[in-house]
């Protein structure tokens, strides 16, 4: 199966280098499609693949189009691309916002899977959730599965509407994470440790919390009974955290992603 990864940026590379890295496809399957000319030059150094900066010298080789370019710079690639698409062909997005219905509608086609990743893919620990038009059949949905399985974990949702409430969830989810230990940090350095101690501190605290939550049974709830005894610190934090509504604040972020998500798939 060839595949054409178009848009060799942070994704289109962590893409190519995932599923090389893995085995599913070889570099002689593999083609970039990069119009910036020194971003073509670098992945060429690479070794992942063919690049090439002209769709009409690798598109029609494609058997899997995917379309890693940024989502304001579709409008322009489905135009240049829609003389040349072969009907038969499948075509997965990544880009943020774009329906499933505006690829169908631009290139004339009908075998679309839109997926959203989140950054974490670069190390293989990323979180996609996917879905797909009604055209695509069930061993093209299996095998571009199993090519989004190399960057991680993967979810398949019915609706659409699920990819935005994703992209608001895993999507952004990382940068939520991320604001939470800086904000740690933060406390650490107040508290007198210096930078890479703060780092240290906080950055080992999330690992393990994770890791301890994703090898056993218990719910968030039975962690957090299990670190507070009664009149003790964590109690006292958490407390301040309930009482200034952090939970709120967490749910009302994640709900303005969503209403982003929302509005960027509608044009606006
Ligand atoms: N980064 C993330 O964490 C993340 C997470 C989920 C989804 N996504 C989605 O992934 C997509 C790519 O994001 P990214 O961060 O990888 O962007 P990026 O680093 O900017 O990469 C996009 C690349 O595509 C190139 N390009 C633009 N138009 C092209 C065309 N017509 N033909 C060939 N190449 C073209 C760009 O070149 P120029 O720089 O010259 O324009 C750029 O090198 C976006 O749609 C985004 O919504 C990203």
């Amino acid at each position: 199966m060839k595949i054409l990864i178009i848009g060799g940026g942070n994704m289109g590379l962590t893409y190519a280098q995932s599923f090389l890295r893995s085995h599913i496809t070889s570099k002689e399957d593999m083609m970039i499609l990069e119009k910036s000319a020194g971003k073509a030059e670098a992945l060429s150094k690479k070794d992942i693949g063919t690049v090439y900066s002209r769709p009409e010298d690798c598109l029609e080789q494609a058997d899997l189009v995917i379309f890693a370019v940024k989502p304001q710079d579709s409008g322009t690639l489905f135009k240049s691309l829609k003389p040349m698409i072969d009907a038969q062909q499948v075509f997965l997005s990544i880009m943020a916002g774009v329906r499933i219905s505006t690829i169908i509608e631009s290139l004339g086609v009908s075998k679309v899977i839109r997926a959203m990743p989140n950054l974490p893919a670069q190390i293989g620990m990323g979180m996609t959730a996917f879905t797909s038009s009604d055209d695509v059949t069930r061993i093209e949905l299996v095998m571009v599965q199993n090519l989004l399985n190399t960057t991680g974990k993967t979810i398949y949702v019915e609706k659409e509407e699920a990819i935005d409430a994703a992209t608001a969830i895993s999507g952004s989810g990382p940068a939520y994470v991320w604001f939470f230990m800086k904000s740690l940090m933060d406390a650490a350095r107040e508290m007198g440790f210096s930078y890479s101690e703060s780092e240290l501190l906080v950055s080992q605290t999330f690992r393990g919390a994770i890791e301890l939550f994703n090898k056993t049974d218990f719910t968030c709830e039975e962690w957090i009974d299990k670190v507070c005894s009664r009149g003790g610190t964590t109690e006292a934090a958490l407390a301040t955290y309930n009482q200034n509504l952090v939970r709120d604040d967490i749910i009302s972020g994640a709900n303005a992603a969503l209403k982003r998500a929302v509005e960027l798939g509608s044009g606006k």
